[in-house]
């Protein structure tokens, strides 16, 4: 590769889950901290981020097109500088090196702290892959935060040891690390002097942070979450994703007690079928599954439930794809999360007897999304005429028009006057769709009103 002019614009591109979402933010803030400012809209970045996503089908696919369209008819002095992070860097490093020679730089997710010194190398026209796992050495090289929405993501946990046979995520992510209790309060300030009045503690396995706290204490993810509701400023909490086996007496008690700690639990089940949920290595049964969420319902009776579910693992029959929607018929979700089975390459599943045809998965995923959708617009149905605050992250396509979050993770639009980005507006949910509600301000003449 030949020395190129360092880059002056930057654009990450994110794909998969929120724990993405948050690396590339981190990404940008290190690019920033360079001087390197985000490209304009529709305006050609000089260094593009490919932050993948490995979690499913066609990821690496995915990540050779962008690069043929980012690359496509231009001599090495008119493309962009190309990065490939993420899992599909971690799983498939060298073969995008091999493959794709307008690459400059595979780094994976628990390496791009040292993403700046890799730009340093691709300018001087050096390729470059960095696919090491120094457990959490990432977080303390990478810049503090200084700018952030008014709901932001906090990665307190990273990596998984439960190795579900489908899954990719232990191999690309590695063992389970938590971050140390102090740097986490540290960061969660820092975000709240930033703008951010909600905090999502982000974890592959988020459930199984451990740490201790500034008295000593060990403390789990129940011990961290009352702590950081004490952060003034700070209004809202949510963590995702969660382990069935991991949640404890504590983390259902905080959800009783703790105010600032949203009425909503994303609990994937992946499958309703004891056979399946066994082959899939997932340590609950349904019966416990449902028992557990029970616990948490008596807990905060207006938690909203959200799951993840898995059609067609291999083996799985017409009759166990029924009980997964016996069981969703019985949980009743708020919202879900539905996948057809996907190969991951390594991952004991993808060997297994029983690969279920694409037709066959198709069918399975439509019926199952039916229920799942017939529900999710129910609960929205069920909210209709409830109060509550609604976080004001980002304006709405009309004019006048504002779009945030009620308690229960759902969308809400409204219209209203002397409103802006990142406050907790008091509204009463008046329509609901399948996707979102309408809401209508509380005008502070009622809101004088309901307090007397
Ligand atoms: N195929 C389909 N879905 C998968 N998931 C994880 N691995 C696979 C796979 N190989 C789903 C699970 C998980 C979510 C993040 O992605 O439902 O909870
Ligand atoms: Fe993957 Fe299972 Fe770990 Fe979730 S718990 S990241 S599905 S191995």
């Amino acid at each position: 590769m030949k020395p190129t002019t360092a880059p002056r614009t930057y654009r990450v591109k994110s794909f998969g889950c929120q724990m993405n979402v948050y690396d590339g933010e981190r990404m940008a803030e290190m690019l920033g901290a360079r001087g390197i400012v985000p490209a304009a809209e529709g305006e050609d970045a000089d260094l593009v981020v490919l932050n993948t996503c490995h979690i499913r089908e066609k990821a690496a696919e995915k990540v050779y097109s962008d690069i043929g369209r980012l690359t496509k008819g231009k001599t090495q002095d008119k493309a962009p500088i190309i990065a490939v992070a993420g899992c599909v860097a971690q799983a498939e490093g060298e073969e995008i090196m091999a493959r794709a020679p307008a690459v400059s730089m595979v780094v994976g997710p628990q390496a791009y702290h040292r993403l700046p010194e890799m730009l340093d190398k691709a300018v001087a026209g050096e390729r470059s892959t960095d696919t090491d796992m120094p457990a959490i050495a990432k977080f303390a090289a990478l810049p503090e935060r200084r700018r952030t929405n008014p709901a932001s993501f906090l990665t307190v946990q990273e990596g998984c040891d439960k190795f579900c046979t489908y899954c990719v995520v232990p191999y690309t992510r590695g063992a389970e690390i938590s971050r140390p209790y102090s740097d986490l309060v540290t960061e969660a300030r820092k975000l709240v002097e930033a703008g951010a009045k909600e905090i999502t503690l982000l974890g592959q396995n988020v459930s199984a942070w451990s740490g201790e706290n500034d008295r000593g204490h060990k403390v789990g993810l129940a011990g961290l979450i009352r702590d950081l509701a004490q952060v003034d400023g700070l209004a809202r909490i949510r963590y995702t994703t969660s382990h069935p086996a991991d949640m404890d007496e504590e983390i259902i008690a905080a959800h009783g007690e703790v105010e600032k700690l949203m009425p909503f639990l994303h609990l994937p089940v992946q499958a309703g079928n004891d056979r399946v949920l066994k082959a899939m290595n997932r340590s609950h049964t349904v019966e416990s599954y449902l028992r557990l969420l029970e616990r948490f319902r008596e807990a905060r009776p207006d938690l909203a439930l959200s799951g993840d579910f898995i059609v067609g693992f291999p083996g799985e029959t017409e009759a166990e794809f029924e009980d997964t929607l016996k069981l969703v018929d019985e949980v009743r979700y708020a919202q879900a999360f539905s996948f057809k089975y996907s190969p991951r390459p390594g991952t004991p599943a993808a060997s297994m007897d029983g690969q279920v045809a694409a037709e066959v998965m198709k069918d399975r995923l439509a019926r199952l999304q039916d229920r799942l959708n017939r529900d999710q617009h129910a609960f929205n149905t069920a909210s209709v005429g409830k109060t509550c605050e609604v976080l004001v992250e980002r304006k709405g396509k009309l004019p006048g028009q504002w779009l945030g979050k009620s308690p229960w993770l759902q969308s809400v639009f409204f219209e209203g006057e002397d409103i802006a980005i990142g406050d907790l507006v008091q509204a009463t949910l008046a329509d609901a769709g399948p996707n979102s509600l309408r809401g209508e301000p509380v005008s502070a003449h009622e809101r004088r009103y309901e307090n007397a």
